[in-house]
This record gives C-alpha cells, structure tokens and sequence, in this order.
C-alpha cells in the first residue's frame, strides 16, 4: 500500500486540536471536516480527468473535467461520518455508497453488516473514509469487498494511522498488484492493549457523536 503522510503545519496544528481530549464535540467535528479537506486535495491527485477546451471570455483555453464514471466515496459507518461532508466538498459530483463493518467476535474478523453501494463498481475509483486505522482488520474487509465489486483503485484516507494497521494492509494485499493508497495526518506510535492509537485521539465515534 502506497502511504502518504500529509506534511502541512495546518494539517498538524488541527490534529494537535483534535488529539487534544478537552475539544469539546461540536470543535472537534467541525476541525475533523476541515481536515479531511485538506487531506482530500492530496489523496485525489490521482483522479481521474479528461480533456476539455472551453471559452474563455478572449479565446479558447484547454483544461480538464472529472471523468465519468464519477468517484465514490464511501464512509466507514459510524465514524467514517464524520469525514463525508469533507470529501464531498471538494469532489460535489462523487456518488456515496455506505459501509457497515462489524468484528464478528468468534472469527474475530471485520464483517459487513450494511451496505448501501453500486453492485458494480467496475472503473470506479473509490475513497473510502474512517478516522482511525487501528489494526487495519475493517479497512482491509472493506477494501477487499470493494475490488470483489471491481473498484478500479481504492484510496483510503485516515485522520490517523497506527503503524500495526498499516502493516496489517501491506501482509493482506503484499503481491496482489491492487492499487492501494493511504492518505493520512499521521502515523502514530503504536496500539494500546485495547486497541486504542497512542497517543491517538481517543475514540473517534464518540468524539464526533457522543457515546451511544
Ligand atoms: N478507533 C478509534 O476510534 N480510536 C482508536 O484509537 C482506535 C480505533
């Protein structure tokens, strides 16, 4: 999997915002949203355009448009929420899709509980959203779900990442010649006994929503 770690003293200070535990929810929603903007201009350097020639109000200019078919993206629910509104600002034509994941507690594998998606994505690049790459079991379900519907690359943004996470994603697609990203605000130190991101930001559903 191809990492990049957004280097940008905005992106940082937001983070450093976000990590900080008395950010109250409404602060840390609204910074969470205007981070995966950022992020967002990165992680779609990769998308697709085609060429186009307009008229300026002198002569004609040549530029680009959006491909068809447009990108989807698609939010890990719950806390993959949190991040839409932010990537849909930057790519207004994208479609959503919707993804449930849950870890089956006796295989102790990430399982899809909802799905709301196109059943093919054949040519789709897809921009999966999810806070926290924690040990890397749900954004591996997910983007292995989305290649068996025949996305054409998966790109997955994080506000942060874990280093087992991302070495979890390496072993699962090492070889599999997939088209891979990560794009990220940091990768941390490690994961805790409980499987929290330290120092991480805590539990990035209930920071968002409250704990329900
Ligand atoms: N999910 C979270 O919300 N936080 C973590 O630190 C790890 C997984």
């Amino acid at each position: 999997m191809e990492t990049l770690v957004v280097d940008h003293p905005l992106v940082a200070h937001k983070l450093t915002v976000l990590r900080n535990a008395e950010t109250d929810s409404p602060t840390f929603r609204r910074l969470a949203d205007e981070l995966v903007t950022l992020l967002a201009y990165e992680a779609t350097r990769h998308v697709r355009v085609t060429d186009v020639t307009v008229e300026t109000p002198v002569a004609p200019a040549s530029g680009v448009r959006l491909a068809q078919p447009y990108p989807l993206v698609v939010p890990i629910l719950r806390a993959g929420l949190g991040m839409l509104d932010g990537m849909t600002r930057l790519l207004p034509t994208a479609e959503v899709g919707f993804l449930g994941m849950i870890r089956n507690e006796s295989t102790l594998k990430a399982e899809t509980y909802a799905t709301r998606l196109p059943d093919d994505l054949s040519g789709r690049q897809v921009y999966v959203v999810d806070p926290m790459l924690a040990t890397g079991g749900t954004l591996a379900a997910a983007v292995e779900f989305l290649f068996e519907r025949g996305a054409y690359d998966v790109t997955a943004l994080c506000l942060l990442a874990a280093p087992e996470g991302i070495a979890h994603m390496d072993q699962v697609f090492a070889g599999s010649g997939r088209p891979i990203r990560l794009v990220t605000a940091a990768v941390d130190e490690r994961l805790n006994e409980n499987g929290y991101i330290v120092p991480g930001l805590g539990d990035a559903g209930d920071r968002l929503y409250g704990v329900v």
